[in-house]
């Protein structure tokens, strides 16, 4: 992203992070400013949902710190993330899949503690003409979607908690390209409207062209960074995901 360097709004310093005896999370360091969409890739085990478990506070650090917005974080519980403004959609969405659409995305709004009335109102407005396909399905049951669709309600309930920082850990999985490209045009969309992102990927170059800069993290650790279209243009970087998706041509 060009123009002036912005606020740092998550400052991740030598993170680690184990689960009993395993570490999952070696050494990472990364930072988001307010208003980029950086990306996060790397191959299956490589450690990229652990690293957001540690940011977002759904698993504690073992090491390092997160600080967001200024504030030393790494001790925070989730909850008191998202009232913060850091949110997380996770990996393999986690719906309540026997819940009407309507109610997963009031859920949302109350995960964030303050979102009643009026505001939780305004929030679902926002999020509906964002995803006018939820609209139409507001009664129905999460579970009975298609993945694209409980794709976009698993992000429009991360909105509902008016996030600063949107995390979402594996947009692509399990959808078709056309699809992924429909949820990849949204994010832009929501980035350029203002909203910080960090995307995990697996499908680095899906995630690459939509990102300003990137990390790509291999056992544990950060094994490049940098601007996303030199990382994009990178052979090695290209050749670790080899057997992933090939960039489209220009
Ligand atoms: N809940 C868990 N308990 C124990 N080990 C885990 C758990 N989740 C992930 N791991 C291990 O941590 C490492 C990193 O996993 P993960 O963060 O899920 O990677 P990625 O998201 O990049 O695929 C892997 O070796 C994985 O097996
Ligand atoms: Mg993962």
């Amino acid at each position: 992203m060009s123009g002036p360097i912005s606020e740092t709004l998550l400052d991740i310093k030598s993170l680690e992070l184990r689960y009993g005896a395993a570490v999952a999370v070696r050494d990472i360091s990364l930072t988001v400013r307010r208003g980029q969409l950086v990306a996060v890739i790397g191959n299956n085990g490589a450690g990229k949902s652990s690293l957001v478990r540690g940011a977002s506070g759904l698993v504690r650090p073992s090491g390092g710190t997160v600080t967001f917005k200024g504030e030393d974080t790494t001790r925070l519980p989730a909850h008191k993330k998202v009232a913060r403004g850091l949110v997380m959609v996770p990996e393999g969405r986690l719906l309540f899949p026997d819940q009407s659409v309507e109610d997963n995305l009031i859920l949302g709004a109350y995960a964030h503690g303050g979102l009643k009335g009026e505001k939780a109102r305004a929030a679902l407005e926002r999020v509906l003409t964002l995803f006018p396909r939820l609209k139409e399905r507001l009664a129905q049951q999460a579970g009975s979607m298609s993945g694209g669709e409980q794709q976009m309600l698993a992000i429009a309930r991360g909105l509902m908690g008016d996030p600063e920082l949107l995390i979402i850990d594996e947009l692509s999985l399990g959808l078709a390209p056309k699809i992924v490209d429909q949820l990849m045009g949204v994010l832009t969309d929501l980035n350029k409207a203002g909203l910080t992102i960090l995307l995990v990927e697996q499908l680095a170059s899906y995630a690459l062209a939509i990102a300003d800069a990137a990390y790509v993290i291999a056992n544990g650790r950060v094994a490049r960074s940098g601007p996303a279209a030199e990382l994009a243009r990178d052979p090695e970087v290209m050749a670790a995901f080899l057997g992933k998706k090939a960039p489209r041509a220009a």
